[in-house]
């Protein structure tokens, strides 16, 4: 250990760490850059499963969870490529597979066929390998001359430790015991698959393991073939995107379309109090939203990185927007799982639209919340409404929605080159989408009940107030009116 110290006792190295730690032998940058792109690589991978698992995944709290770690991954990736672009890297090879024992990995985990093994393989191998690789970089590279590397590793471990202590909490909460016995030889599998790789690190004593290959991909640090040990268990067929969205048992009558929110939030006649019950309801039904987003990028593939970090920002802003809604109503005491949410939005645009035309209405009705009646209009009714917690979720509610706009206009609109062209083009998508709104009535998929009279007056009992007759009688429904009160034809 070193006895020098700083002037007057001063913190050397601008307090980045000790003489000792700069003193550390350290890496090469040719060793630092390979390294982080392994880092690169499965924070790209997780982005995409957790991305396209979100739609078809019926828990709601899994699929809020997995629209937060498919951004914090998306975000981590970003910073990586960043880092590793100011190491002399030109080209920057960071769409090449760094081993094939992490793309099996990556692969086997993707194709996991419900949550169980889909949590198993996430947050007890996965992040928690991916962790460890971080925390290794970290006692490894020179702290002093490798700074800025030190600093993305930092963060990314910071957040992704986050993401492992909710996995852990989740792996409890759906493996039990006798799952998790059935799986030890696909778990086994996961563990050999890093292994074989020497670890997430690729400096891991390597054990030499044979990847069975789909296709030719071996890279040049892959161990010599010996054997045929890993062999592909979920991922033998190739994972096929799910683009229904599935709700879990909470969420009932999904189908319904009984009740027409924007319609009572636009009368002059209602209260700005009754209102934010339609507001927090309009905030938990976007959770379809994210449905509808991990469509759009998952069956949009090739375009720059940034697209992918941008659209998962605004996917992750949604779900989070659910759950501000979700808060509106444990505020209020009323159970939510008694008003039916409706999913029938993503399920039509995942399944009647091309991605480009779900990107079209997104944009479209993000815009269409710009002018003064759309997201400032909710924000004022909530600071009318004497519920300061809807005044507070709807300024932030406008502010994200905001940005969402700008990323339409950044990632949508440059493509046409003209905004009005752009908007009619959503407009029109939107039109082709054929609501069902009768035929869903006639196959008794829902009757659309009117859920709103019993809501409401649970909510004037808890403000203790007398409800507005008139505010009770409303029955406006989406049978001949879109969500932004134009008529269907
Ligand atoms: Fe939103
Ligand atoms: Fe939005």
């Amino acid at each position: 250990m070193t006895t020098v110290s700083g002037w007057r006792n001063l913190p050397p190295l601008a307090g980045l760490c000790s003489y000792d730690d700069a003193l550390r032998e350290g890496m090469s940058v040719d060793r630092c850059v390979t390294w982080m792109k392994r880092h690169h690589y499965l924070l790209v991978r997780l982005h995409q499963i957790f991305t396209a698992r979100i739609t078809a995944e019926p828990v709601y709290e899994l699929k809020t969870a997995f629209s937060l770690h498919a951004y914090l991954c998306a975000e981590h990736a970003s910073a990586f490529r960043q880092r590793v672009g100011e190491l002399r890297e030109p080209p920057l090879g960071l769409d090449v597979v760094p081993h094939a024992g992490l793309e099996r990995l990556c692969d086997e985990v993707l194709c996991a066929p419900t949550h169980v093994e889909l949590t198993l393989g996430l947050y007890e191998c996965l992040i928690p390998a991916l962790v460890a690789s971080l925390k290794k970089y970290l006692a490894t590279t020179n702290l002093l001359a490798d700074a800025p590397s030190v600093r993305v590793t930092r963060f990314c471990l910071f957040e992704l430790e986050e993401v492992a202590a909710f996995g852990r909490q989740a792996v409890a909460c759906l493996v039990d015991e006798r799952s998790r016995e059935q799986l030890v030889p696909w778990l086994q599998l996961l563990s050999d698959c890093i292994a074989s790789a020497a670890g997430v690190s690729g400096c891991d004593e390597p054990v030499e393991i044979n990847v069975h290959h789909a296709s030719n991909q071996d890279s040049k640090d892959e161990p010599p073939s010996l054997s045929s040990t890993l062999k592909p268990h979920f991922s033998s067929t190739p994972f096929v995107y799910d683009p229904i969205p599935q709700r879990d048992e909470r969420f009932q009558d999904s189908f319904n379309a009984g009740v027409n929110p924007e319609a009572f939030l636009y009368d002059q006649r209602f209260a700005a109090r009754d209102k934010t019950l339609m507001m927090f309801y309009k905030r938990l039904r976007e959770i379809d939203v994210p449905e509808m987003m991990a469509s759009i990028l998952i069956q949009t593939p090739g375009k720059p990185w940034k697209y992918y970090r941008d659209m998962s920002r605004q996917l992750w802003d949604e779900a989070r927007h659910a759950m501000l809604g979700e808060v509106g109503f444990v505020h209020l005491g009323i159970d939510w799982s008694r008003i039916p949410i409706n999913f029938t939005w993503s399920r039509n645009l995942n399944t009647q639209l091309e991605p480009w035309e779900r990107h079209a209405v997104l944009f479209f009705i993000e815009q269409g919340l710009m002018p003064r009646t759309g997201k400032r209009y909710e924000w004022e009714v909530g600071l009318a409404s004497g519920i300061p917690l809807a005044g507070l979720f709807q300024d932030f509610d406008w502010a994200d929605e905001v940005l969402h706009a700008q990323i339409g206009r950044e990632w949508y609109v440059k493509e046409f080159g003209d905004l009005n062209e752009a908007m009619s083009y959503g407009d029109r998508c939107w039109s082709q989408v054929l609501s069902h709104w009768r035929s869903y009535l006639d196959d008794g998929r829902t009757a659309h009940r009117n859920w709103w009279p019993e809501i409401y007056l649970e909510a004037c009992q808890t403000w203790g107030v007398i409800p507005d007759p008139v505010a009770l009688a409303f029955q406006t429904t989406y049978e001949s009116t879109r969500a932004d009160l134009k008529q269907i034809r």
